[in-house]
């Protein structure tokens, strides 16, 4: 059976990928997921990281991130690409690289050695980056919604896009950055118009 195809969105708070990213699963019959939280495990890990009273190291973040994400591989994204289901991810392993690594300062190097053991060789077909500023982003906020991440401060979601735009540069054409400052069409037209060189 051939395996099925595996794509994930990644961006900052309130970039826009979900919207993407739910909406291409729909188009594509591909099982939708995300990260921090869909697996019965994940949910409690969820709430944990998420939880902006509960003091935490940033390479405690990152361990329960990557821990979170081990469950989900194996658990989620890897029995459905293996039964020749597509997955859409909302969010994977370089979320951890752009938050812990380029946001929080944990030692990227370290981190990526963490991943290859959290996430075996399950690696994306595609990433697609929509890439949005963070003033642009913070208009689409829930404005009352303010967890861990949500409530650190401007230079730390600029870190995170500057890293994420660092990592994109780095796999070429495995990711795609696509202008998420448009209009949700604009977004999905050009979302659409990468996924269209990759096989059904
Ligand atoms: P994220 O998953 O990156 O946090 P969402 O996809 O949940 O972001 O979008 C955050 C909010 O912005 C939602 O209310 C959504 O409807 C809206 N939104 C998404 N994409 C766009 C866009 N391109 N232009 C304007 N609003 C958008
Ligand atoms: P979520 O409410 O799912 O945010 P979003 O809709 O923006 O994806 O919260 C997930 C938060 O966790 C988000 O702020 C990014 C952060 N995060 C990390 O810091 N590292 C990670 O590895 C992952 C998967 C998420």
């Amino acid at each position: 059976m051939r395996r099925g195809l595996f794509v994930v969105f990644e961006g900052i708070d309130a970039s826009g990928k979900s919207t993407q990213a739910r909406r291409v699963a729909e188009l594509r019959d591909a099982h939708f997921t995300f990260e921090p939280g869909d697996t019965p495990l994940g949910v409690d890990l969820r709430r944990w990281v998420l939880d902006a009273a509960t003091p935490m190291t940033p390479i405690t973040e990152a361990l329960l991130m990557l821990a979170d994400r081990s469950h989900h591989v194996r658990t989620v994204i890897e029995p459905a690409l293996s039964r020749g289901r597509s997955v859409v991810s909302d969010r994977y392993f370089a979320s951890t690289l752009a938050y812990q690594g380029y946001g929080r300062g944990v030692d990227l190097a370290r981190l990526e050695a963490a991943t290859e053991l959290a996430i075996g060789d399950c690696r994306p077909d595609l990433t697609v980056l929509i890439d949005t500023p963070l003033d642009v982003a913070n208009v689409r906020r829930t404005p009352d919604v303010r967890d861990r991440f949500e409530s650190a401060d401007l230079d730390f979601h600029q870190r995170v896009r500057d890293g994420y735009l660092a990592i994109a540069a780095k796999w070429g054409d495995l990711w795609c950055v696509i202008d998420g400052s448009r209009s949700e069409s604009e977004v999905a037209d050009l979302v659409d118009e990468r996924l269209a060189s990759l096989p059904c």
